[in-house]
């Protein structure tokens, strides 16, 4: 090191020790030192369906396999639930916390929270509000699908396949939640450009199956000439494929049902024709959560989005494609 850039160096550091101490934010995430294991906390929002479910056993799976050890929580739909498991891990010294925020606003808290204790954490699935907090400044990196991006390929193959059905139900997932948001952004304007169909009733499920059946079954009352259904998860389209047999109508043939997941249950329901396609949202989060953390630790630069990969299902793969989906 020359001797201006010693200086400009402990020119910073000190300022920044300074604005620290100050209680000042600053604008930087937090470091992660290299070592050879690590105690990680993974704050998960619940556990109801197949999709939760893989993506714990993805995290769980490569945490055993690097011998780290996983500090694991379950929110069990409760956002201040989980921010008081991101305290928690906090409490109990984690290096860092992967965190799936069940909603957008209520756990800037807990990103915040981290931070200030000095723990990166890295949003995995679902995004915190961008107004209120930013990648590369008070948490690390979004790994994660484009939820607006699923909405608008449902959509798409709902415009070249819909054979003059047009009144669509949409279920929408959990109020408040990034991928109910995005779903629900991408698949509205991609139907609104398109023309020619009508959202006749759009309203949350929650992204669980017997809301949705519920919600199904009294929007199928209030609209009985409805023919078509979009879930913004598997769950909810199962619970209205159930909503539309016990009114009596066939999913597949008096109303095409369209989800996001792709578990295998719904791609079997496409390979039997009740749901009409799906695209896949990837919940085998492990080995990149875990390479992204390694590689920061390593000071390598980690960029504000990491986006997955989606498959998609419908009659003309979902057979073949049935023994890799979830
Ligand atoms: O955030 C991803 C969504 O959350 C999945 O579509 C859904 O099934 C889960 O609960």
């Amino acid at each position: 090191m020359t001797m201006i850039s010693r200086r400009t160096f402990m020119l910073a550091a000190t300022a920044v020790g300074a604005l620290a101490v100050a209680g000042v934010a600053i604008a930087e995430v937090p470091k992660l030192a290299q070592k050879d294991t690590y105690k990680v906390g993974f704050a998960q929002t619940e556990s109801n369906n197949p999709w939760r479910i893989a993506q714990t056993n993805s995290m769980k799976a490569e945490a055993e396999k690097l011998g780290f050890q996983l500090v694991y929580t379950d929110a069990a739909g409760s956002a201040a639930k989980q921010v008081a498991d991101v305290n928690s891990m906090i409490a109990q010294g984690v290096d860092v916390i992967f965190l799936a925020p069940r909603e957008e606003k209520p756990l800037i808290p807990a990103v915040m929270a981290a931070k200030k204790a000095g723990i990166p954490v890295i949003l995995l699935d679902r995004s915190v509000d961008p107004s209120l907090a930013k990648a590369g400044e008070d948490y690390l990196t979004f790994i994660g699908s484009n939820f607006v991006e699923e909405g608008r390929r449902i959509a798409e193959w709902l415009v070249k396949n819909a054979n003059g059905k047009s009144k669509i139900i949409e279920l929408e997932g959990t109020t408040g939640s990034s991928p109910a948001n995005d779903r629900k952004k991408g698949f509205d304007e991609a139907i609104q450009a398109a023309g020619g169909f009508e959202i006749v009733a759009s309203q949350t499920g929650d992204f669980a199956r017997d809301k949705g059946r519920q919600v199904a079954e009294a929007l199928l009352q209030a609209h009985p000439d409805a023919d078509i259904i979009y879930a913004h998860n598997d769950e909810m389209a199962m619970g209205a494929i159930a909503a539309l047999e016990a009114a009596g109508k066939v999913p597949g043939k008096d109303v095409l049902v369209l989800s996001i997941d792709g578990g295998k249950e719904a791609v079997q329901a496409v390979v039997d024709g009740k749901i009409a396609a799906v695209v896949e949202c990837n919940p085998r989060f492990g080995p990149k959560a875990f390479e992204t953390m390694i590689r920061y630790a390593k000071g390598e630069a980690i960029d504000p989005i990491l986006v997955n990969e989606d498959k998609f299902y419908d009659a003309s793969n979902a057979a073949a494609e049935l023994a890799n989906a979830y």
